[in-house]
């Protein structure tokens, strides 16, 4: 195949030269004519190991071109990728002016041809970027519609530097989001010798992907940090710490907890949180990262009420108050916080928990429920179908499947504010149900 680079760059010239070693024969564009002089003598304009000898490889053989011509890079190649840079504003927003130029000019060079292009965006762009800001400026500029003249694509680029030749070659995952499935496919077709999972995505999806990836990156440095820092105080090894942490693939390293849902509750995660940052306070040591934890949680559980209350009926059924499914244990349970919050605003509430009754609550979780909710009695029923007869909200807070049989019962009238995803493909109608964060 025939594809263009655009920024020659990290991303650009590592794809260039790696898709060059693939077979493919590559023209790179950049508007810096220092990097055009490099990969034209055969050189590697960034440092990076096994970059030399691929780029003056395929120099010398011909494979590779450079040029700062936009148009001459589309008329000679059946496919763009994008890779130019996407910096920080002083606002700390993206700044699209790099992509959105390219987008023009690639633009303006498809008005010149008559066959179809395909143009893949790499730079990291927030989700709603490539169609909302990318798409019209091509088709503007092309006179040309997507799907017919051109195909577009968003493929986030996952290599690290300093073994990105090896990451191009074993990426973690190759991602394509198209506005259409067979543009997607058409895209991934590239990538048929890698190895690794491929995930064909919405447009938007491909783009969030990169997001939560750098943020869990970033989560996880400062995460590692912080348990260092206290535990440096503490007198205790944080690496063997982390090294233990690390093999714990069930719970720790895992898909585990790692679902957008409702808040963390029970009565070990909040106390063992608030227990830890305590104690590094009284060490002297900041843990913003482990101290934000508790105050992010409280704010998920007030978005959940305010969703609730945006929908302004007053007659709310609860699937579930214990802080999770098979359990009874009510201790610091995030619906015991959002049903409190919704009696104080008038609310008319109904709880089933099938596993939650009275009679049986014993010793701390008993004190905890006499405290928080002393009226829990009136507002338990003894069965679900009574949460169906009284309520024009139902929320669905743990992911009991007993719960299902009586959302397939659900009302025109009726809405589902599911909180935790009991099931992907819920027996409501899409009207009928909402998703807390998804
Ligand atoms: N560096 C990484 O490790 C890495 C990894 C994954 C994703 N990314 C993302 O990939 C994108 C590129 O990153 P990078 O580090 O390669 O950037 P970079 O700043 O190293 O290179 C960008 C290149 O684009 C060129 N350029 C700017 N406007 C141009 C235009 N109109 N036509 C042609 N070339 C143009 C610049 O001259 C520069 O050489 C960014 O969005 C970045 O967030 C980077």
């Amino acid at each position: 195949m025939k594809i263009g680079v655009f920024g020659l760059g990290y991303v650009g010239c590592v794809s260039a030269a790696c898709f060059c070693e693939l077979g493919h024969e590559v023209w790179g564009v950049d508007v810096d004519p220092v990097k055009v002089d490099f990969i034209r003598k055969g050189q590697s304009p960034i440092i990076e190991k096994e970059m030399p000898e691929l780029i003056a490889k395929h120099e010398k053989a011909g494979h590779l071109h450079a040029t700062s011509s936009a148009e001459e890079a589309v008329t000679q190649t059946d496919l763009s990728l994008i890779c130019v840079g996407t910096p920080s504003l002083e606002s700390g927003a993206l700044d699209t002016q790099y992509v959105k130029r390219v987008a023009a000019q690639i633009g303006q060079a498809l008005k010149k041809i008559s066959k179809s292009h395909t143009i893949v965006v790499r730079s990291t762009l927030l989700p709603g970027t490539t169609r909302t800001q990318l798409l019209p400026i091509l088709e503007a500029e092309s006179g040309k519609k997507e799907g017919a003249g051109f195909s577009l694509a968003y493929n986030p680029e996952f290599l690290r530097e300093g073994s990105a030749v090896r990451d191009f070659y074993e990426p973690p995952k190759t991602v394509v989001g198209a506005l259409r499935e067979e543009a997607a496919r058409e895209v991934a077709r590239i990538y048929q010798d890698i190895p690794g999972p491929v995930f064909l995505t919405a447009i938007e999806e491909a783009e969030m992907v990169k997001y939560a990836d750098n943020s869990f990156h970033a989560l996880k440095v400062v995460f590692a940090n912080e348990i260092g820092a206290v535990a440096k105080k503490l007198g205790v090894d944080s690496h063997r710490v982390m090294e233990i942490f690390a093999q714990d693939t069930k719970l720790n390293l895992s898909p585990y907890y790692l679902k957008p849902g409702f808040a963390f509750g029970g009565s070990c995660l909040p106390k063992d949180v608030r227990a830890l940052t305590a104690r590094a306070r009284e060490l002297n040591v900041a843990v913003p990262m482990l101290s934000s934890l508790m105050t992010s949680n409280r704010e998920h559980v007030h978005r959940a009420v305010k969703a609730i209350l945006d929908r302004k009926k007053k007659k709310v059924g609860i699937l579930g108050l214990a802080f999770k499914a098979g359990t009874d244990d009510l201790r610091e349970s995030p619906m015991v916080e959002l049903v409190e919050t919704l009696i104080g605003k008038g609310y008319q509430i109904k709880i089933y928990d099938k596993n939650v009754s009275l009679a049986r609550l014993r010793g701390a979780n008993r004190v905890f429920i006499e405290r928080t909710l002393p009226h829990l009695a009136e507002l338990l029923c003894e069965t679900a179908q009574e949460i169906l007869d009284h309520s024009e909200v139902i929320v669905v807070a743990n992911s009991d499947p007993d719960y299902l049989p009586i959302l397939a019962e659900v009302r025109d009238e009726q809405v589902v504010f599911d909180l935790v995803r009991i099931v992907r493909e819920l027996p409501v109608k899409k009207e009928n149900y909402d998703g807390f964060c998804w």
